[in-house]
């Protein structure tokens, strides 16, 4: 993980976002799946996003991403007030702030070559320079580390982790300050997540770019991320530094959620939470 910055900018701040969505069957009662929750990222920063299913992670990110609008609260980005942007200047934030899904070959089209699939988002921008694009894209192959013969596969010759690769270079195309990546490695094989991890945190070291990254799982969120906040039905019931929250976890759904993933502080025992800690790192090392 690249150190704390020390004078970081905001570059995203939420201030008390709710989203209300409709309740599943016909006569079940609108569901607040964000209630009213507040948090920054800066730049250079990475923000965990950490709940069980159904907490309203997924949620929190589209309304930050301003693919659902908050019914109430305030998103800015770079200090500027996003919530009633227009879709024209929403369209002109959009390459800043990029999204990567948890899903990765569902997030490719299945007959759009590799080369092409990274081309796309300059091209819809309208970024795309016949004369230097083929380089770009063979840079950005490079950057999310993929070979340059692999511009011509399509998603189903790719690996789960190469296709999350691909994801990353389309979201890394328009240059963005920010990625929203929600459960991003969540769906891949376990051999494989540690070297994605890798790529991110190399990611935002060369390049500043500050993440608000969504799991579940506390294993994942311990290596990757500065702050974490802890999300249960919409609120946020628990943030601070992630070695902070890992070692001295002040709510039950915090201990609920590192102890499902084997990290939980045995505050009397010496054989404690360092000693599950290191071994929950070091399966996540022995799988890459
Ligand atoms: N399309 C939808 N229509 C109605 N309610 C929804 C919809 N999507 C999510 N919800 C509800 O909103 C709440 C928050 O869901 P959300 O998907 O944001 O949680 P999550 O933390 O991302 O869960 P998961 O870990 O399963 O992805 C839940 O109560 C969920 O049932
Ligand atoms: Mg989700």
């Amino acid at each position: 993980m690249p150190p704390m910055p020390t004078h970081p900018a905001p570059l995203l701040e939420a201030r008390g976002i709710t989203v209300r969505r409709p309740g599943r069957g016909r006569r079940a009662a609108p569901v607040t799946a964000v209630d009213g929750c507040s948090f920054t990222v800066r730049a250079g920063e990475t923000l965990a996003l950490v709940g069980a299913s159904g907490s309203g992670k997924s949620s929190t990110a589209e309304a930050v991403l301003m693919l659902r609008r908050p019914d109430s609260g305030s998103v800015l980005f770079e200090g500027r007030d996003i919530t009633d942007l227009s879709a024209e200047g929403m369209r002109a934030l959009r390459p800043a702030m990029q999204p990567v899904f948890q899903d990765p070959f569902g997030a490719l089209s299945p007959r759009m070559r590799v080369r092409d699939a990274i081309a796309e988002p300059i091209k819809v921008h309208k970024r795309w320079d016949p004369e230097t694009g083929p380089d770009e894209v063979d840079s950005l192959l490079g950057r999310v580390g993929l070979a340059p013969e692999l511009g011509g596969a399509l998603p189903s010759d790719l690996s789960g982790g190469q296709c999350q690769r691909v994801g990353i270079a389309r979201a890394l195309a328009l240059r963005p300050r920010l990625l929203v990546l929600d459960e991003p490695v969540s769906a891949l094989d376990p051999s494989v997540r540690a070297g994605v991890v890798n790529l991110l945190t190399r990611l935002q070291e060369e390049q500043g770019l500050g993440y608000l990254f969504i799991s579940h799982d506390f294993a994942l969120v311990r290596r990757i991320a500065h702050r974490v906040a802890v999300l249960d039905a919409g609120r946020i019931v628990e943030e601070g530094p992630t070695a902070e929250v890992c070692r001295d976890p002040g709510h039950y759904r915090t201990r609920e959620l590192l102890a499902a993933s084997g990290l939980l502080a045995q505050r009397a025992g010496t054989a404690g939470a360092a000693d599950a800690a290191g071994a929950a790192d070091g399966a996540l090392r022995g799988a890459r």
